[in-house]
């Protein structure tokens, strides 16, 4: 794997970890976003997320070229793993967003999701119908997508300067009224970006192309 991986692999864990360890104690008093229902949402929730989690380790993995190379057995359960988790973390991330009550950031998720479920049921069909090609570039794909849950963390801080700077430094809506407006936009912010990378990296001339 090359070097800029392991940094991708290591920044992306280092981001999530703090956001994901609250849900593990599996007391909904520690949960970050307001929980409503504890019989449906919270466990729901702490679902989408160790499994997205999983998801996203997995995905990691299946862009070690040795290891996809030298245990192509191994690579194809990762795979499984990979989809398998995907499917059913963004199964649950459909009901957990039924449950946000701004219908900005609801609709953000679903349209997230979408993208998350098709693009890796995309590289699993190719996958199961031998076409390589097309199988790698939909895996990248689905592969941007979860981290896109990465990207809109890392985002904040530079959209909240991007605010400061574009209400030149002044809070009409307060503390808060930044906050919420940054949260109710990064998810937008990140999809997109990740989104341009993503199909910049599989459409760009061939020479330039260095193998994964
Ligand atoms: C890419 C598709 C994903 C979608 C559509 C999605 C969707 C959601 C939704 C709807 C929520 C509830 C947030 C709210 O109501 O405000 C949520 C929370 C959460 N998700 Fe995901 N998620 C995705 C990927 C991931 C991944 C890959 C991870 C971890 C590696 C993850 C970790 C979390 C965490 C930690 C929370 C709790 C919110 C917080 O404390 O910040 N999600 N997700």
């Amino acid at each position: 794997m090359k070097k800029s991986w392991w940094v991708l692999l290591l920044l992306s864990v280092a981001i999530m970890l703090p956001f994901v360890i609250p849900y593990l104690t599996l007391n909904p008093a520690s949960s970050r976003i307001e929980v409503s229902s504890r019989t449906i949402q919270y466990p729901a929730l702490v679902s989408h997320i160790i499994l997205a989690f999983i998801a996203m380790l997995a995905g990691f993995l299946q862009f070690h070229r040795t290891l996809r190379r030298n245990k192509p057995s191994l690579h194809i359960l990762l795979g499984k793993v990979y989809a398998g988790s995907v499917f059913l973390s963004g199964g649950l991330a459909l009901i957990v967003s039924c449950y946000e009550p701004d219908f900005g950031r609801t609709l953000s998720f679903l349209f997230l999701d979408l993208l998350w479920l098709i693009t890796t049921a995309m590289g699993y069909r190719s996958a199961r119908k031998r076409d390589w090609q097309s199988h790698k570039q939909w895996m990248i794909r689905s592969f941007a997508m979860t981290l896109t849950a990465v990207s809109a963390r890392a985002l904040v801080p530079l959209l909240i300067l991007l605010y400061l700077l574009l209400h030149r430094f002044a809070l009409p809506g307060g503390r808060m009224g930044m906050i919420e407006e940054v949260l109710d936009n990064n998810i937008w912010a990140a999809l997109i970006l990740n989104f341009v990378i993503v199909e910049w990296f599989i459409r760009r001339p061939k020479r330039e192309q260095v193998s994964l």
